[in-house]
């Protein structure tokens, strides 16, 4: 962060009185106003819910310019990660920095690998869920459980044990992920196996039966490596922040990233994938396409165009043009070349892309628009979407986190509030109490 030179000056336009903060610049992107002393000096708080206009953090691990349809993880443009890098090389570049040369690339690997096993015991946490619970459920529960395993050999301030407990979580998702997927099957689980690549690892276990060699088709292997690329991190997002937010306290890294997993279920972020099928399904035909962008259209209908829109890119998420490329790519490889889902997401992309509703808002097709098109056609089931997604965003979740606690000037997170709420009452012993409360009557 550049030295305070440049200031702005806020006026309280009752009293006159005015104070100063220091504007602060990264290397790019937008500066920020360093308000840190702004309760103690003016003893106001700023207010901004859902933090459309807050920095939280410094961060050099991902930069994202919404206006231009930029992202880039340490530098590197993601379309060049997504060409040319594969998803190991990608968690290295955003756990270390830059990325690593071939001796270190091929250590990085061996040592991911080394750690995909889980403890035997683990297999008892399954059992314990209805074999038709969500996935997402299944892992919330059970990345929150590895707390369980390794609370007490794990010190963060240890920059080893933060290392092994980050190289634990990267090697085991995968793991637990497709083990939620043979659970709801009925399935047996399937080991990883230590030839395989991460992603070749991952449709192994889930695909695999132990009936009959099964043989990764190298093309699908390379689509699910660019889709863990694609989703790997995102800057200061819902789930990102969730995970910083719990680690401020030194929570165990293990319930951290589950915290994470649970703020990326919702539909509103990483659950949309999933949310896009259900729509492309519901809406079925083309010519059912203007009644649905009516209706996302329309303010009394809670119903939004999912996969579309996001609180940072307004213009195009670059994220998705690849994702669309590699859906054809896919599609292509399969031998599928009329994907109905797909032929009516392009038509969706085209009509509301000339609907002055969604060029006037700046909504564009993001992330989540083609993956479950692409998903759907590796097999993977609609319930599994969102795990995929968390597969890929627990490596950025712990290279955050590891951010976040090698952070000098790191303190647990408390946000403040404007109180609209009742003000001071006397207690009423209950005998004395005529009327209740007022919500609850409403029922
Ligand atoms: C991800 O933050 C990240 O980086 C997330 C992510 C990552 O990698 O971590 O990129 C992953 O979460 C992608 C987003 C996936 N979610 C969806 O596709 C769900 C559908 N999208 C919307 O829910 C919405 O666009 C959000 C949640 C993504 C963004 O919400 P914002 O920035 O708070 O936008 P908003 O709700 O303020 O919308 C601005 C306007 C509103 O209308 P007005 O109140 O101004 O009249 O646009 C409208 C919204 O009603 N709008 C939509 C819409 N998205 C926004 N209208 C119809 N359909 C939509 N999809």
């Amino acid at each position: 962060m550049s030295d305070a030179k440049k200031t702005v000056t806020l006026t309280d336009n009752q009293t006159g009185k005015t104070w100063e903060f220091p504007v602060l610049s990264g290397t790019t992107g937008p500066d920020v106003i360093d308000i840190r002393r702004l309760y103690a000096e003016t003893g106001m708080f700023t207010y901004d819910p859902g933090y459309t206009s807050t920095g939280s953090c410094e961060s050099s691990i991902t930069f994202i310019d919404g206006d231009k349809g930029i992202l880039r993880h340490r530098g590197y443009d993601i379309q060049d990660l997504a060409e040319h890098s594969d998803f190991m090389e990608v968690a290295y570049l955003l756990l270390y920095g830059d990325l690593p040369n071939p001796p270190q690339k091929a250590k990085f690997e061996s040592d991911i690998t080394n750690h995909t096993m889980l403890h035997e015991q683990i297999h008892s946490f399954y059992s314990g869920f209805r074999r038709d619970s969500h996935p997402m459920a299944v892992m919330v529960g059970v990345v929150g459980a590895l707390s369980s395993f390794y609370h007490d050999s794990l010190d963060i301030n240890d920059p080893h044990h933060r290392m092994v407990a980050s190289y634990r979580m990267i090697a085991k998702v995968p793991t637990i992920a497709a083990w939620a997927y043979k659970y709801s099957m009925g399935q047996p689980f399937v080991y990883p196996r230590n030839a395989l690549s991460y992603a070749e690892n991952f449709l192994h276990m889930m695909f695999a039966v132990v009936t009959e060699d099964y043989h990764v088709n190298p093309v699908l292997a390379r689509a699910v490596d660019r889709i863990l690329i694609l989703h790997a991190d995102h800057e200061q997002n819902a789930s990102t922040s969730t995970v910083r937010l719990a680690g401020s306290s030194a929570a165990n890294p293990f319930a951290c990233i589950a915290s994470g997993i649970a703020s990326l279920w919702g539909p509103a972020h990483g659950g949309a994938n999933e949310a896009v099928l259900k729509m492309l399904n519901e809406i079925g035909t083309k010519d059912r396409i203007p009644e649905f962008i009516k209706r996302a259209k329309d303010k009394d209908d809670p119903f939004r165009l999912m996969g579309f829109g996001h609180r940072v890119y307004k213009n195009h998420d670059p994220r998705a043009t690849v994702m669309q490329k590699t859906c054809h790519e896919v599609l292509d490889e399969l031998g599928i070349s009329n994907e109905p889902l797909l032929d009516l997401a392009m038509e969706m992309e085209r009509i509301a892309l000339e609907d002055a509703y969604f060029i006037d808002k700046k909504l564009f097709p993001n992330v989540d628009f083609y993956s479950g098109i692409i998903f759907k056609a590796l097999n993977i089931p609609v319930s599994m979407f969102t795990v995929l997604f968390a597969v890929a965003r627990t490596v950025g979740w712990v290279a955050q986190w590891n951010e976040m606690i090698e952070d000098p000037t790191q303190k647990i997170g408390r946000p403040r509030q404007l109180y609209v709420g009742g003000l001071k009452k006397d207690y009423v012993p209950l005998h004395k109490r005529t009327s209740g409360s007022a919500k609850a009557q409403q029922g």
